[in-house]
């Protein structure tokens, strides 16, 4: 047997992606455009450790949760230490702002982090192991008018990208003052009917989730039941009414769903949730909502806090389910050389350099292919311009300059050939 065949070729983990060229370019561009509109509406960037102690997440996101009980790569480190890879990114961001005491500078603190997030669910389409979220996070001031700027600024950030085909829900889960009456009067709602052990059981720890449940006899069997948005109270209802009327007024379309349950219990008030309904099961590309108590929970101040998570991997799928392409988001060079001969190989190494020098992408042909070989080079690159080097050119001081869109070909003078370029390509 060969070296080879003795070895099963190694694999990703299961349910961990790869993003390999040429769609890890959609990916990089998705995160970008996502992140990018949270640094235009004032966020600041915030890196922070992919694992922490495990204590953030299980006080954070909530024991009760699946998020907690059941997906939670959690180990001991080598000093025994228990530590967990986070699967979500609110907790962490509140732990670093009380740790560095953001929260005690200007109000609101707005901040934004992307990145892998850990979640050992079962994988399937548009459902991974390791995640990738663009999340934004504004913490200290209670004013629906932030809901909205989150809200809208998750709208616009898929707009950017092209999407049509979202739906934004939105509700309101109420707050410590209206909460437990309600969560009371939906219990007692939910104790009258004949429900299995294991749905009784949620109706006592989580009765909001068993009107998430979507077997069809409990949605019959709940058709009736208490909901949260006709319980709110005054504080909580005002403040949601000026939230959707800030909506409506910046154009960013959403519907009312009174069932929407989320997989974190920090949540208070505001709750939304994107979904696309070209992705099958898993049609939540992001989601996010207030979480009025959270701070306090993890130690901090009491000060309220509302953000999102985006799934960059399934904004990634909505863009193939709507058969949309970012524009130029394969050009990975503007500028392709292409030197026939040794000589001319040390001429381009300089222009190529040059040119990078004065920010022009530009790539060049490696190794000896020949002319077409090399200027298949230039097509993989997306590149608008291939420069030739040739024995001839080289005499003549000069290159031959071809716009590859155009099918049009000058020769500039080496000397020039920087300048021309960035003229052509900048104005
Ligand atoms: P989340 O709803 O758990 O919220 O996750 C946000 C988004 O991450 C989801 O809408 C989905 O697009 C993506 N996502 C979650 N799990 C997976 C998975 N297993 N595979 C692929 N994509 C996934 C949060 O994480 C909150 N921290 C959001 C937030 C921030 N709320 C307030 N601030």
């Amino acid at each position: 047997m060969s070296d080879k065949k003795q070895f099963q070729a190694l694999q990703a983990p299961k349910g961990v992606p790869d993003y390999v060229p040429p769609q890890s370019a959609t990916f990089d561009a998705v995160r970008k455009t996502l992140v990018g509109q949270a640094y235009l509406a004032g966020y600041s960037h915030i890196e922070l450790p992919v694992f922490e102690d495990t204590t953030v997440f299980a006080r954070g996101v909530g024991e009760s949760t699946d998020v907690v009980s059941k997906e939670m790569y959690t180990f001991a480190d080598r000093g025994e230490r228990n530590v967990t890879l986070r699967p979500e990114g609110t907790a962490g961001v509140m732990r670093a702002v009380i740790q560095h005491n953001l929260d005690r500078g200007q109000l609101p603190v707005k901040l934004a982090y992307y990145g892998p997030f850990f979640r050992y669910e079962r994988p399937q389409a548009g459902r991974y192991r390791q995640l990738q979220q663009v999340g934004v996070e504004a913490i200290g001031v209670d004013d629906p008018a932030l809901d909205a700027e989150v809200v809208a600024l998750a709208d616009r950030g898929y707009r950017a990208l092209g999407l049509t085909e979202f739906r934004l829900e939105m509700t309101s889960l109420g707050c410590g003052n209206c909460r437990p009456a309600y969560r009371e009067k939906l219990q007692e709602f939910l104790f009258k009917l004949d429900l299995d052990e294991e749905t009784r059981h949620r109706a006592e720890i989580n009765p909001l989730r068993v009107l998430d449940d979507k077997r069809p006899d409990i949605q019959e069997a709940t058709a009736d039941a208490p909901l949260m948005l006709d319980h709110l109270c005054e504080e909580c209802s005002t403040h949601f009414e000026t939230v959707k009327s800030m909506l409506n007024d910046m154009q960013v379309p959403f519907e009312i769903n009174p069932r929407m349950v989320r997989g974190l219990d920090y949540y208070t008030k505001t709750t939304f949730e994107f979904v696309h309904d070209g992705l099958g099961a898993q049609s939540g590309i992001g989601g996010g909502g207030r979480y009025d108590g959270l701070m306090a929970q993890l130690g901090g101040q009491d000060l309220s806090g509302i953000g999102f998570g985006l799934g960059v991997d399934r904004t990634v799928l909505a863009l193939e389910a709507e058969g949309k392409t970012i524009p130029g988001v394969e050009e990975r060079a503007s500028v392709f050389g292409v030197a026939l001969g040794e000589e001319a190989k040390k001429e381009m190494v300089l222009i190529i350099n040059k040119l990078r020098q004065a920010g022009i992408s530009s790539d060049m042909s490696y190794g000896d292919r020949g002319l077409k070989g090399a200027m298949k080079g230039a097509d993989r690159a997306g590149a608008r311009f291939a420069l030739v080097l040739g024995d001839q050119e080289l005499a003549n001081g000069t290159v031959a300059l071809k716009d590859l869109a155009a099918h049009e070909q000058e020769d500039v003078a080496l000397v020039d050939i920087v300048e021309v370029l960035a003229k052509k390509l900048h104005g």
